[in-house]
């Protein structure tokens, strides 16, 4: 096998990831995701090496009506990931007053949990979150330390995304195509899709407890 038919086998072997839209019921899972991240990947996410305490506070502000939170669950529900667009006003991130004419910006903040990394799980969020903003009728997406965030460059590249450095090395946002029909079916049916594997998986816990608690059933 040459380089890079080894290199397609690995891609074929990733297993499948479905992207769903959190509520605020799963701000436990959130805040047990963002707690296990170490200093280097708070601070890649947060900008800053964000306490324990701060993390929670994040957590508890988080504005389920107004942004959009996602997250990739593992079959014990856990969150492998979660992607958080938030929305505001062009005035409000001053870096992009200029980049844009439309009325709202994104910024978008990812992570993966390190035991899931490289397996696509950011890839999926980012691309989902990319799908968002673009049905939201939104072109501009500003992400924290892109430029100097190697894994999220690669990400947004593979995307088909332009990369924009308007203001020096340090800021960069990304540029979106305006929503299409295809845009509008694609994140409806991931949505629908994602919701099936989560009710699936949910039942599967359900039905495995009950189980496990039936007297006749040994435990090991
Ligand atoms: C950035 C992050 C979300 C990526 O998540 P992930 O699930 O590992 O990402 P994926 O598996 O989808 O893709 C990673 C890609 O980067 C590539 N990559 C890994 N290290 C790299 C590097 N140093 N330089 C360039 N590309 C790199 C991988 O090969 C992979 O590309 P491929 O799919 O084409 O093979 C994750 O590393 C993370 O949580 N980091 C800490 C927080 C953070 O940086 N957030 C972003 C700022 S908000």
């Amino acid at each position: 096998m040459n380089g890079a038919d080894s290199s397609a086998a690995l891609k074929i072997q990733r297993p499948t990831i479905y992207v769903k839209e959190l509520s605020r019921h799963a701000r436990k899972r959130l805040l047990r995701h963002f707690l296990a991240l170490d200093s280097g990947d708070r601070l890649l996410r947060f900008g800053s090496v964000l306490p324990d305490a701060l993390v929670a506070r994040y957590v508890d502000g988080l504005n389920f009506d107004r942004d959009t939170i996602f997250g990739v669950y593992d079959r014990k529900l856990r969150l492998l990931g979660a992607g958080h667009l938030a929305f505001a006003p062009r005035e409000a991130l001053p870096a992009m007053r200029a980049a844009t004419t439309k009325e709202r910006v994104a910024e978008f903040g990812v992570s993966v949990s390190s035991i899931a990394r490289g397996m696509g799980v950011g890839t999926r969020l980012f691309e989902r979150a990319g799908i968002h903003c673009r049905n939201a009728d939104i072109d501009t997406l500003y992400m924290h330390c892109l430029s100097s965030n190697k894994v999220m460059m690669h990400i947004a590249k593979k995307a088909g995304m332009t990369i924009h450095r308007d203001y020096g090395e340090a800021d960069a946002y990304l540029k979106l195509l305006p929503a299409s029909p295809a845009t509008v079916i694609q994140e409806a049916m991931q949505e629908q899709v994602a919701t099936l594997d989560y009710t699936f998986k949910a039942n599967m816990r359900a039905a495995l407890k009950w189980l496990g608690n039936l007297p006749w059933v040994k435990r090991e």
